[in-house]
């Protein structure tokens, strides 16, 4: 992989993980299969202004970020040993944690698309959009859709800035996306879900659990991620507020992972009240979901 650097990934993880768990036959297979140029060209949003902290930032020690093949081809076969106990029990996680029946949904930092299309799979009569800002993971994004024989819509947007209209999804999901991003840029994120979602639409987001991140700093030297102290130092309770989200509560996911929901237009529940109960349950006078 190129420009590697010095992380403690770097050092100890990536030759592991490289020469012995990663099929790099069937990585240099896929990326032949690929019309990179023309696809690249398809997907990518011409007016997509990248933000400077994602042109310049190397996630996972890769420079270029995610903008470049490399970041996209590697992507799943490194993140199937990133996600403990397992990555599609880790994600399952989150699509347990939706109360509603949502029929429009948006998963915003959707990367090569693995959550948007088990979302897909398991709402099989909504509509469901993956927005990223890499036309790259975007690529493989659009091969697993087509893989699956689904449904998904392809979106090359700023999660803060997409230009969907107001109140037009009922779920909007966000995973393993804030841990790479400033602070600031994830709270912006969040005021955009709340003006996307509809009233009583529901917000899930699965992330790094930012306790055990703050317990153990040593995990957030594991790989490069340039953001992921701010982001341990954070609170996304408190962040899910401050965007104007009710009801808001996030529970540990097998220890280092934490999923977190909020409802736009739920006030906040009673503290006692059992977590992710069903928002039909709130009391008369409360707005619900619909
Ligand atoms: C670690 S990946 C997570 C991908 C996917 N959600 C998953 O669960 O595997 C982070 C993704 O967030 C995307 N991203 C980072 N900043 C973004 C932004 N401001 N707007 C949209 N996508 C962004 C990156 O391009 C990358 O694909």
């Amino acid at each position: 992989m190129s420009g590697r650097h010095e992380s403690l990934y770097g050092r100890f993880l990536a030759p592991v993980v490289e020469n012995l768990l990663i099929n790099r036959d069937s990585i240099r297979q896929l990326d032949h299969q690929i019309d990179w140029l023309n696809t690249i060209e398809r997907l990518t949003n011409p007016q997509v202004i990248y933000p400077r902290y994602y042109e310049t930032s190397s996630f996972h020690g890769i420079e270029n970020g995610y903008l470049c093949k490399d970041a996209a081809l590697s992507y799943d076969p490194i993140m199937q040993y990133a996600l403990p106990p397992n990555e599609r029990w880790v994600r399952q996680g989150l699509i347990e944690s939706i109360q509603g029946l949502p029929e429009r949904i948006l998963d915003l930092g959707c990367g090569t698309g693995t959550l948007t299309v088990m979302l897909k799979q398991a709402f099989l009569g909504a509509e469901v959009v993956g927005c990223d800002l890499s036309p790259y993971m975007l690529t493989m994004a659009e091969l697993k859709s087509d893989e699956a024989h689904v449904e998904v819509h392809w979106r090359h947007a700023r999660a803060e800035a997409t230009g969907f209209q107001d109140d037009s999804f009922d779920l909007i999901t966000i995973a393993l996306a804030f841990h790479e991003m400033p602070p600031g840029v994830a709270q912006a994120v969040l005021k955009e879900a709340y003006r996307l979602l509809r009233s009583g639409g529901e917000i899930l987001i699965l992330d790094g659990n930012q306790k055990v991140l703050r317990q153990a700093p040593l995990l957030s030297d594991l790989f490069e991620e340039p953001f992921i102290r701010d982001y341990a130092a954070g609170s996304l309770d408190a962040w899910l507020g401050a965007a104007g989200f009710g009801a808001v509560q996030s529970r540990d996911h097998w220890l280092v992972h934490q999923i977190t929901r909020g409802v736009k237009g739920v006030r906040d529940r009673h503290p006692e009240e059992s977590l992710f109960a069903d928002v039909e349950a709130v009391e008369e006078g409360e707005w619900v979901m619909g």
